[in-house]
């Protein structure tokens, strides 16, 4: 293989929530990915911003260490680094960017910024096969809904996005009301598989005559409702009394309506674009029913699927080294006092 500037190898960072990611990009293959999760939120319903940046602080050096020696690679074979820039906690993003920033500075190598769902959008490339340009990609996170029209590498239409919560957030909240723990989206999809998904008709949301934007805080409500109108307790209190096939059941429902809008969403997207090809990404693309039913849905269609495995669905570092040799080759670099930002869209060309 010749060496051009996308095979070099790069190290990708990532800190923008509550996952410290460091992974190594060689020559265009993923040599280590090390993700540290930080339990500690867990007990407090939610990512607390103040700790995660500490905890980013106290783990990023070990774990960048861990992932350079994971793929036999020294800090001096780096050919440059990527960090994530935003969206995110600005303290958490801080911690990565910066470090990012000192290392490549230190060692006189490019750095470049990367945009978290640019990440999510191209980890479908970390895979083989990938998708084809160009192609549809549903992005579905804990913060994050969009449905891109990808027409080339950083050619992006922003085709919808959800008007109030994430997809992935209305998986927390709702968990959160059933008493399962934080986050989760991962819980109610295995309680899920053991229930019925018609049980409880939970409404199916789809804002707008034309437009491909999402709105899942009804569906969330509709939960909440149901419970109370059920006797089945206030938020926290409902896991005690709705418990073994009633609990599947409404894990089940309620994963029913919101995987039956996100595929609906994605193959309208596909229809109106004319493309073949649908991207799967984000936190929640790890939900086994999405995945199947999208899959299946998009088949009889004669349209594939690409869903990267879950290592990659999951907030990393692989993610943000892929896409930062594709900025660095495309001479894409960030100056030293690039800032993180906690909003930051996905970059968009006019259509
Ligand atoms: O992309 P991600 O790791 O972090 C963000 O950028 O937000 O996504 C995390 C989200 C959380 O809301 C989590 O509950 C959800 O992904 N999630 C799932 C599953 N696994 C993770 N949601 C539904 N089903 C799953 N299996
Ligand atoms: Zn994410």
């Amino acid at each position: 293989m010749s060496v051009t500037r996308e095979n070099i190898t790069v190290l990708g960072i990532e800190t923008s929530c509550d996952e410290t990611s460091a992974a190594l990009l060689v020559r265009g293959s993923v040599a280590s990915n090390v993700i540290s999760s930080q339990l500690i939120h867990a007990r407090y319903g939610g990512v607390v911003p103040e700790l995660a940046s500490r905890a980013h602080q106290r783990l990023i050096i070990q774990v960048v260490e861990e992932a350079l020696a994971g793929a036999g690679v020294r800090k001096e074979d780096l050919g440059g680094i990527a960090a994530t820039q935003g969206p995110g906690l600005v303290g958490a993003l801080l911690v990565g960017l910066s470090f990012g920033k000192a290392l490549a500075f230190g060692l006189g190598i490019p750095f470049t910024a990367v945009n978290h769902m640019e990440g999510h959008l191209y980890s479908v490339f970390l895979e083989d096969p990938s998708p084809a340009y160009p192609f549809v990609a549903l992005i579905v996170s804990g913060g994050h809904t969009l449905l891109v029209h990808v027409k080339a590498p950083f050619t992006h239409v922003l085709l919808g996005e959800t008007l109030d919560d994430a997809a992935g957030e209305a998986f927390d909240k709702v968990a959160k009301m059933l008493g399962l723990g934080y986050p989760g989206g991962a819980v109610i999809d295995r309680l899920a598989s053991l229930g019925d998904p018609s049980a409880i008709a939970f409404p199916r949301s789809f804002p707008g005559e034309s437009t491909l934007d999402f709105s899942f805080s009804g569906i969330k409500t509709s939960v909440l409702y149901f419970l109370r109108r059920e006797g089945l307790g206030e938020p926290g209190a409902a896991k005690a009394r709705a418990a073994g096939q009633r609990l599947a059941d409404i894990c089940a429902s309620f994963q029913a309506a919101v995987v039956d809008v996100l595929v609906a969403r994605a193959l309208e997207a596909a229809r109106r674009t004319g493309v073949r090809d649908i991207a799967l990404a984000g936190g929640v693309s790890a939900n086994s029913l999405l995945r199947r039913t999208l899959r299946e849905e998009a088949g009889k269609r004669g349209l594939n699927v690409y869903t990267p495995r879950l290592e990659y669905c999951m907030d990393n570092g692989a993610m943000i080294a892929y896409v930062g040799s594709m900025r660095i080759a495309r001479g894409m670099t960030s100056p030293f006092d690039v800032p993180p930002l906690a909003r930051l869209r996905i970059a968009e060309t006019v259509s």
